[in-house]
């Protein structure tokens, strides 16, 4: 059985707290809120702990997980070989929604790395997710608490969807501030990679890194394949999904010609807009869903996985969405999980 247990996400009850703790240091796995989206934790020492993240999950063992700390000072309990520019981005950007890949320190089992020699690491910045941490005394392992393949959970609701029944603890601290899983760089390559663009974008990290590349890694013999979150499927809706990019007034004509057809050969469609083309879309008879403002891309970040989840549940054939194209900010995150939820589909209206 799952209990959830609601807890102040700025100041969170120390009993609240504390029978979490004790929960990860029993071998439990315990949900709870980070700024970008929901974890499942795990006591990232017990390797029996971390396997039913696998199972709970039913995530491919080919999948690493991120280790998360309290402090950026407990780094060398989970990682080896440190180079400097390390603990010149932690100091930087923790805590906060950044994920350092660095050579693995020997008492992370290799079920947490996937069998590979690097472990990825952040210090999130949730009080909530601190103060469990710091509690339990451990590293804790947590990935995203969704079921493999689904969105990523932004609210504890979303984790119950998913996860209900497979484990011990939920925090339930409200919906996450930022909404998009952490950026991960690895610094273990050369130049280092951006695996994952999050809130912290590349040009942040270019003022300490210049030489920072990013996209697909050159397969490794030491770890799996890709990064799996790299995976084109990864953050896909169940129902199809397909991307419209273009000048906005040509973008919106196709998207309507194409609803109107769809309703015409009696399919269901689901959009996912802006606010303000939210109405338009809304009488063409479509299922509609707003993600923000136009250009609101903060925003739209808080909003995209309870979209897809929302348009997932809406019983629709098929799923037109507006594409996100900017790169700056939040933009090249955006752009990235919805290009995935889409399997690679983009439709560029000219
Ligand atoms: O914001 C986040 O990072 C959230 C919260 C809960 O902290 N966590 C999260 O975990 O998104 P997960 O497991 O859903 O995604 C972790 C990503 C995956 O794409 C995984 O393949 C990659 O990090 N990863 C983990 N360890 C790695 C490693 N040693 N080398 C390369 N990639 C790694
Ligand atoms: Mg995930």
């Amino acid at each position: 059985m799952t209990r959830t247990l609601p807890v102040d996400p700025r100041s969170p009850q120390p009993d609240v707290i504390s029978r979490a703790a004790q929960c990860l240091r029993d071998g439990g796995l315990v949900a709870f809120p980070t700024e970008t989206v929901y974890g499942l934790g795990a006591n990232a020492l017990d390797a029996t702990a971390a396997a039913r993240i696998f199972a709970a999950k039913e995530r491919p063992a080919d999948d690493p997980l991120i280790v998360h700390l309290a402090d950026a000072a407990d780094l060398p309990l989970v990682a080896s070989d440190i180079p400097a520019v390390a603990r010149t981005l932690a100091a930087q950007y923790w805590p906060g929604p950044l994920t350092l890949v660095l050579p693995k320190a020997a008492s992370i089992p290799g079920i947490i790395t996937s069998g590979g020699s690097s472990v990825a690491v952040r210090v999130p910045r949730h009080p909530v997710a601190l103060a469990l941490i710091r509690e339990a005394g451990v590293p804790v392992a947590a990935p995203s608490a969704n079921l493999f393949s689904r969105p990523s959970p932004t609210t504890a609701a979303h984790v119950r969807e998913d996860l209900e029944g497979r484990i011990d603890l939920l925090l339930d601290g409200g919906p996450c501030p930022v909404g998009v899983e952490s950026t991960v760089l690895d610094l273990t390559c050369v130049p280092p990679r951006v695996l994952r663009p999050g809130a912290v974008t590349i040009e942040m990290l270019r003022a300490f890194l210049p030489e920072v590349t990013s996209g697909r890694p050159v397969p490794r013999p030491d770890r799996a394949p890709a990064s799996p979150g790299l995976l084109d499927t990864h953050y896909a809706p169940r129902t199809p999904l397909t991307l419209y990019a273009g000048p906005p007034e040509l973008r919106r004509a196709r998207m309507l010609t194409e609803v109107t057809a769809l309703i015409t050969r009696g399919a269901r469609a689901g959009v996912l807009v802006s606010d303000e083309d939210a109405a338009l879309f809304r009488h063409a008879g479509a299922f509609t869903v707003a993600l923000a403002p136009e250009g609101d891309l903060d925003t739209a970040a808080t909003r995209l996985y309870a979209a897809l989840r929302t348009l997932d549940a809406g019983q629709v054939d098929v799923i037109l969405a507006t594409a996100i194209t900017s790169d700056d900010h939040m933009g090249a995150a955006l752009s990235d999980r919805l290009t995935r939820a889409a399997s690679g589909r983009v439709v560029t209206v000219h």
